[in-house]
C-alpha cells in the first residue's frame, strides 16, 4: 500500500513531477492510519497539484506532437517522387535546388520584361502573378532549367505586391528579381525579344543569347505592345514558329490565335530545349482552344493550309 505522496508519485512513474510541485515530501506527508481522518489538504497544495497536472499534460501532448512530426517526416522521406521513383522527395528537393543554383550561373538566360504593367488592370496584374508562379514551377521541374530574371520589377509595384500575396515563398524563388531592365544587364546584340508580331520565326535557342518575354496579360488585347517595346529597345525580335509547324483547325467559332501566355511560351521553350523538336514542343504545350494543330511531319503546313482552303 502506498503510504506517502512520494510513494504514489513513484508508483505512477511521475517522480519528475515532484520537482514541479516543489512539495517537501518530508513535511507534506499524508498519513493513512486507520481511525484517523486524513488532514485537509491546503489550498496552496491543491493549486500546486493542479499546476503540476497541467504541466504533465502539456509535456505529454508535446511528446505526442513530436512523435507525430517524426512519423510524418519518415513518411515523407520514404514517399517516392512520381517522376523519379528511385528518389525520395527530400532528395528530389535537393536535386532541384542544385539544378536551379547551377542554372543561375550557367543556364540559358530568360528575362520576363515587367516594365509594361502600368498599362494593365488589377485583374490582369493578378493573372500575370499567377502565370509567373506557373512559369517558375515549370522551371523547377525542368531537367535543364533556365536562368530566370524578372526585370523592371519594382518593389513598390502592384505586381510585386500581388506576387507576394499570391505566390507562396516568392522571395525564396531561385531567380533574379531586379528593378533594372534587360538592357542594363545585357548588350543589345545578345537580346532576342519574343513577340507574336515578329516577322522572323525562332529557329533555335542559343546559349549566347538572352531571351525576353513580355510580362503582359491580354484581357483587353493591346496589340503589338511587346513588339513596340522591342523596337524601343532596338533589339532583335522573334516569334514562335507556329506558321512553320502548325495549321489552322476548323472550329465552330472560327477562332484562331497565336498569342499565348508567358508561361505557355516558356513551357514550349523548355520542351524544345529538351527535345530539339518544335513539333514535340508545340504538340505538348500549344493550347487546344487556340485553333491550331501541329501539321503532320510529312506534310508541311503551307501545303496543308492550301489544301484546306
Ligand atoms: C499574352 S502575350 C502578350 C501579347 C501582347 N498583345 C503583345 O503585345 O505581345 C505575353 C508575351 O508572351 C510572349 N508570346 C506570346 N505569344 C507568342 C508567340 N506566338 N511568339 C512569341 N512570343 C509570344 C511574348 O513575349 C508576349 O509579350
Amino acid at each position: 500500500m502506498a503510504n506517502t505522496v512520494s510513494d504514489v508519485c513513484e508508483m505512477n512513474g511521475v517522480s519528475e513531477g515532484m520537482d514541479l510541485l516543489h512539495i517537501d515530501v518530508e513535511t507534506d506527508v499524508v498519513e493513512d492510519r486507520p481511525g484517523r481522518e486524513a488532514a485537509p489538504i491546503s489550498r496552496n497544495v491543491l493549486r500546486k497539484q493542479r499546476n503540476w497536472e497541467r504541466q504533465i499534460a502539456a509535456k505529454k501532448s508535446k511528446r505526442k506532437e513530436e512523435k507525430q512530426r517524426r512519423k510524418l517526416n519518415r513518411e515523407q522521406d520514404s514517399a517516392v517522387s512520381a517522376d523519379n521513383p528511385q528518389f525520395t522527395k527530400r532528395v528530389m528537393k535537393a536535386i532541384t535546388k542544385e539544378r536551379l543554383a547551377e542554372a543561375q550561373s550557367t543556364g540559358l538566360k530568360l528575362c520576363v520584361d515587367l516594365s509594361m504593367t502600368d498599362s494593365m488592370s488589377d485583374k490582369e496584374v493578378s493573372r500575370l502573378a499567377g502565370q509567373l508562379r506557373r512559369l517558375y514551377g515549370s522551371n523547377k521541374k525542368a531537367t535543364r532549367p533556365f536562368h530566370l530574371l524578372l526585370t523592371d520589377l519594382r518593389e513598390d509595384s502592384r505586381l510585386y505586391r500581388e506576387c507576394l500575396r499570391m505566390n507562396e515563398g516568392f522571395l525564396n524563388y531561385m531567380l533574379d528579381i531586379t528593378e533594372e531592365s534587360c538592357l542594363d544587364l545585357f548588350t543589345p546584340e545578345t537580346v532576342v525579344y519574343l513577340t507574336p508580331d515578329a516577322e522572323e520565326a525562332l529557329e533555335t535557342v542559343d546559349a549566347d543569347k538572352v531571351y525576353v518575354l513580355g510580362g503582359l496579360v491580354d484581357e483587353s488585347i493591346q496589340k503589338k505592345l511587346s513588339f513596340s517595346r522591342a523596337r524601343e529597345l532596338s533589339v532583335h525580335t522573334a516569334r514562335l514558329p507556329i506558321d512553320e509547324y502548325m495549321v489552322k483547325k476548323n472550329n465552330g467559332k472560327n477562332f484562331h490565335s497565336k498569342i499565348l501566355a508567358v508561361n505557355q511560351v516558356f513551357d514550349i521553350l523548355l520542351t524544345f530545349c529538351d527535345t530539339g523538336s518544335w513539333t514535340e514542343a508545340l504538340q505538348a504545350w500549344f493550347p487546344q482552344g487556340k485553333g491550331y494543330v501541329v501539321a503532320p511531319e510529312d506534310c508541311p503546313p503551307l501545303l496543308v493550309s492550301q489544301s484546306q482552303t
